[in-house]
Parts: C-alpha cells; sequence; structure tokens
C-alpha cells in the first residue's frame, strides 16, 4: 500500500492528538485524585449545593389584564397521528372509543379545561375541501404536505364537532384561502351554522346534526405567505376583505354575545418583511368599512433555533437546554415588535394577537416518518411551556389567544399514543397546573431574577407571574430554569400577612427526561408547599422545575 505525504500527515495528526487527549485525560485523573486527598486530608466533603434567595413581591393592589383561557388553546392538523390514531380510531376499533373518539384522550383533554381547538390545519387547511368530509360515503384523498400519505376524511367536520363537544372545547376553524374559493367556505359556514331549512341544512341534518353548529372563531387562510399559496401582504389584504365579507357565520346563538371572532393571517418570523406585513394588514384595518372585519391577528413562532429543525428532542445535555430556552425568549421581543406595529393602528387594542402556533420543532425521531413530526417531549419541553404561557399572560392586554403546535403525536405534543397506549407528556403537566390561570386577572409580580450562565448562553435564574381567579385567590407560577441550584423563594403579598401556600411542582432527574409508554410517570407533579414566617411565605424550588401555588390570605 503506497501511503500519500498528505495521508502519512494526517495518521501522525491524528496519532499526536490521540497522545494529548490521553495525556490530557490522565492530568485531569490525577487533578481528581489530588482534589480528593485534599479534601480527605482537611476532613472535608464535596461543597453543598446551596440554594440561590430570591425575594419576591406581589403587589395585589394592582390589577393588570385578563389572562385570557384562550391563551391555553390547541392546535390538531391532519398531519402523521395527530388526528387520525392520535384521536380518532373508528367506532370499529378494539380501543375504547366514542362515536370513533378515543376515550382515553378525551377523558386527558377534559382536565387541561382546553378552551379551543384549530383545525384542520396549518399547511393542511389550504387543500382542504370539507366537502368530501361529510356524509356516508367519503372521498379519500392525499396529504402531500405531510408525507403525501392517504388523507381518508373520515375525520371530517361532524367527527370534529363531536370531539370538541366531548373535551368541551370551542371550535377553531381555518377556512381553504389558498386552493379553495370564498364560495366553498361561505357554504361550509352555512352548512355547520344556519338554523334556516335550507338545502345545507338539511344535509347537514340528515348527516346527523339538525342543530347549527357553533363556530366560535375562523381563520382565514394559513401561513399565506408560504405554505397558504406565497402570497404578497397586498394579495393576501384582497382575499382576506373577500372572506371576511362572505364567509358568515348564520348560528342565532352567535348574532349577538357570541360573535365569532375572524383572524387574519399575520407575521411568522423575525425578518423584516414579517413587520411589512403586519404594518399592511393593521394599516387597512384601522380605515376599514363596514363591509370587513377582523378580530384578530395570527402570529406562528416556534423554538427551533434554526431550519431545518436539528435540535434533538431527547438524549441532549445541559448545552442544548440553555440555548432552546434562549431561543423560546425570543417570543417576548417578538410579541413587542407587533404589538408596537398594532398599537399605532390600533390603539384601543379592538385586534388580538393571536399566537396560533407555538412550541418547540426539533429534528424528527430517528426511524419515524419525517413528514409526520414525531418529537419527544422532555422536562426542557415543560419549561419552554412555562416560559411561553408567562410571556402570553405578560402581554394579555394584547396576546388574547394562542394555540400550541400540537395537541396529540405531533411536535409539542399534551399527549403520545401509540396504538391502545398513552403518556402524558411534560407540557401536559405544566398546561393541567395552569388551569387556575385560565381567564384569571393578571397581578404584577417583582423580583431580581438574578442570571443562569451556562457556557456563553445567559438566562434569567428563574421567572414568575401571578394572578387572581374569578373567586378572588391568588396563584403564583415560579419557574426555576437553573438546571443545578435549587431556590428559595421568600414571597411578600404587601398589605396582606399571607398565611400559607401550597400546590404542585414539576420535576425531573435530567434536562431531558420523558415520560416513555413504559415508564410514563418519570415526570409528574408533586405536592409543594411553602413555609409563612414572619409575614411572608419560603418556597423552595428545586433546580429545573414548574411550580404552581395558590396562596392562602
Ligand atoms: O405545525 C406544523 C406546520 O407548521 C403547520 O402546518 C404550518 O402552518 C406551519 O408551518
Amino acid at each position: 500500500m503506497v501511503y500519500t505525504r498528505a495521508y502519512k500527515m494526517r495518521l501522525t495528526m491524528h496519532f499526536l492528538m490521540r497522545r494529548i487527549s490521553i495525556l490530557e485525560r490522565r492530568v485531569s485523573l490525577v487533578r481528581q485524585l489530588l482534589g480528593s486527598f485534599v479534601l480527605i486530608a482537611m476532613g472535608l466533603t464535596a461543597p453543598a449545593i446551596v440554594a440561590q434567595k430570591v425575594e419576591l413581591s406581589v403587589d395585589v393592589s394592582k390589577g393588570g389584564a385578563k389572562i385570557d383561557r384562550n391563551i391555553f388553546g390547541q392546535f390538531a392538523e391532519h398531519l402523521g397521528h395527530g388526528v387520525y390514531e392520535g384521536i380518532w380510531v373508528g367506532p370499529d376499533s378494539t380501543i375504547p372509543n366514542t362515536r370513533g373518539i378515543r376515550n382515553d384522550v378525551v377523558a386527558a383533554l377534559k382536565a387541561l379545561k382546553v378552551p379551543n381547538v384549530r383545525w384542520p390545519g396549518g399547511c393542511f387547511a389550504d387543500e382542504y375541501h370539507w366537502r368530501k368530509g361529510i356524509g356516508p360515503q367519503r372521498t379519500v384523498t392525499l396529504n402531500p404536505n405531510w408525507g403525501g400519505v392517504i388523507e381518508p376524511n373520515t375525520f371530517g367536520t361532524h367527527e370534529f364537532m363531536d370531539f370538541l363537544d366531548q373535551i368541551g372545547a370551542q371550535a377553531y376553524v381555518s377556512v381553504n384561502v389558498g386552493s379553495g374559493t370564498p364560495q366553498e367556505a361561505a357554504e361550509w359556514l352555512e352548512y355547520m351554522t344556519t338554523a334556516q331549512p335550507t338545502t345545507l341544512a338539511k344535509e347537514r341534518a340528515s348527516n346527523g346534526h339538525p342543530a347549527p353548529y357553533n363556530v366560535a372563531l375562523l381563520g382565514i387562510g394559513n401561513e399565506s405567505w408560504d405554505c397558504g399559496g406565497n402570497m404578497t401582504p397586498d394579495y393576501y389584504l384582497s382575499q382576506l376583505k373577500i372572506y371576511s365579507r362572505f364567509v358568515r357565520n348564520f348560528n342565532p346563538a352567535q348574532q349577538d354575545k357570541q360573535q365569532m371572532l375572524k383572524i387574519a393571517v399575520g407575521p411568522g418570523g423575525t425578518e423584516p418583511r414579517w413587520t411589512d406585513w403586519t404594518e399592511t394588514i393593521m394599516k387597512a384595518y384601522q380605515h376599514h368599512q363596514w363591509s370587513w372585519d377582523m378580530n384578530g391577528l395570527s402570529m406562528h413562532n416556534y423554538t427551533v433555533g434554526h431550519w431545518p429543525p436539528s435540535f434533538a428532542s431527547v438524549g441532549f445535555g445541559e448545552t442544548e437546554y440553555a440555548q432552546i430556552l434562549k431561543f423560546t425568549l425570543d417570543m417576548d421581543d417578538l410579541i413587542a415588535k407587533h404589538s408596537a406595529i398594532m398599537d399605532k393602528y390600533d390603539p384601543q387594542k379592538k385586534v388580538a394577537l393571536v399566537v396560533d402556533e407555538w412550541g418547540g420543532w426539533y429534528a424528527p425521531l430517528p426511524g419515524s416518518n419525517p413528514g409526520f413530526l414525531v418529537q419527544q417531549n422532555s422536562l426542557r419541553d415543560a419549561i419552554l411551556a412555562a416560559l411561553n404561557l408567562n410571556i402570553f399572560a405578560r402581554h394579555a392586554d394584547r396576546v388574547r389567544m394562542a394555540n400550541i403546535a400540537q395537541m396529540i403525536n405531533v411536535l409539542q405534543a399534551m399527549i403520545m399514543t401509540d396504538k391502545e397506549k398513552m403518556v402524558l407528556t411534560p407540557t401536559y403537566h405544566v398546561f393541567k397546573m395552569y388551569v387556575p390561570f385560565q381567564d384569571a386577572t393578571f397581578v404584577p409580580v417583582v423580583f431580581d431574577a438574578g442570571t443562569y450562565t451556562h457556557g456563553d448562553v445567559s438566562l434569567p435564574r428563574v421567572d414568575a407571574i401571578a394572578a387572581k381567579d374569578k373567586t378572588g385567590k391568588l396563584w403564583l407560577e415560579v419557574t426555576n430554569i437553573d438546571p443545578n441550584q435549587p431556590t428559595e423563594i421568600d414571597i411578600n403579598v404587601p398589605g396582606i400577612t399571607p398565611k400559607s401556600a401550597a400546590g404542585e411542582t414539576l420535576i425531573a432527574p435530567k434536562v431531558d427526561s420523558v415520560n416513555t409508554f413504559e415508564a410514563p410517570h418519570t415526570i409528574l407533579p408533586k405536592p409543594v408547599s411553602a413555609k409563612a414566617q414572619a409575614g411572608k411565605l419560603t418556597l423552595k424550588l428545586e433546580p429545573k422545575s414548574v411550580t404552581v401555588v395558590a396562596i392562602e390570605q
């Protein structure tokens, strides 16, 4: 065998590097041994981890905006096993179901008090034709966006509405602007909502639902700047006006108090083109006439790091933990930026900013269909969810709705299923712990968050929000981002002597701990309480934890 000069050089370098690395390992071992000798010689053990102290004051004298329960909304797209298998198994399945909808999933979702579900997509919505999903004979089509698989259309309008009834949520229906027509969307709404005996209403009745459905929220297109049709802001605006004018809700119960809210497509990232988009839509809204209207502007923002998604969803360490949480905190700036534009044209904040796609988006799980967006859900996701919910709460005057992507088996899911098995993710537990914040009134909290640093990433060590629910009960959420140090929070409520605080805390052994079908209870909320002393409460937080307590006054 003849070695080239370059190859020989590479070989020499390789051996050199190996020797250096062996040498380094030896030096480090000697250092460790020396360290231990010194500790033993001094009669000492390794230093105990000391809890960091944080003073936190809850200002009950100042009330903020209502934290609209719709910010705890969900998103169920025809994508991978999000709908089929995740929700719909069909009435003949051996998996226990009610009219084809999984009983275990329904029971789990009921506990979350899900306010609304966005459906049928996503990118899927702009290729969805509703007539294919009604009646006894369903048209079998394709799902070109998500793996090119068969779309049986067995889960259509009636099944979606049945699912919502079973879990107690409201409908957020996205109509097809990309490849549909205003007439198709208008007829869908007539089919769903009219109480008059029109041909479409009779067809609805013959398909099993004589009473009109309630459609609380209408999405006019999805990401129309991209998968929804690559439209310019001006072109989309012209479509928005037409759809807003003609796609009517006829339900008699929704003509006065419960009017359907119309959500326009909004920005999707940090580049200047997104501020242009918000400017165009909101400027037009400022001068809008009676003939068109909108009640919300959508915003999509995933925690991805960079495209295509390449962060692992499991099997990562502290570096990726810190990096992802750093990325997720960008949500705050993005909301602030678009809220400022909206304030210019809508100072009364009539139009809500609707963050209807958010969450962590990581590399597909090895072995899964990349078009199905399957990923694991770890403790990092629980912290990510809490941080985002807190950001939404702090912007509650403008952010009145949000939908995590997605509900089941897709991206940052609440629930994962595999045939008859089901597991609740850490994100599910966070959503459950936050139920008391639904429709509660934001109460300001003041604290010095301190800093947690790992490598070149610095983050606030803790995050917190507080709110008063309708019964007057005070709730506090505190996230300890630091994965290594516990935190001791001294809670003051000026003007009040708090008696006690109790609630739940979500902890896990590792930053990438997950619940699996085999070990579903690795991450479960545990009871926690605070000690009252000298007019204040002291709450001990484990490293990397999410805690919600009710403060008794
Ligand atoms: O949630 C997955 C996809 O992400 C949605 O279909 C689309 O709207 C977004 O790009």
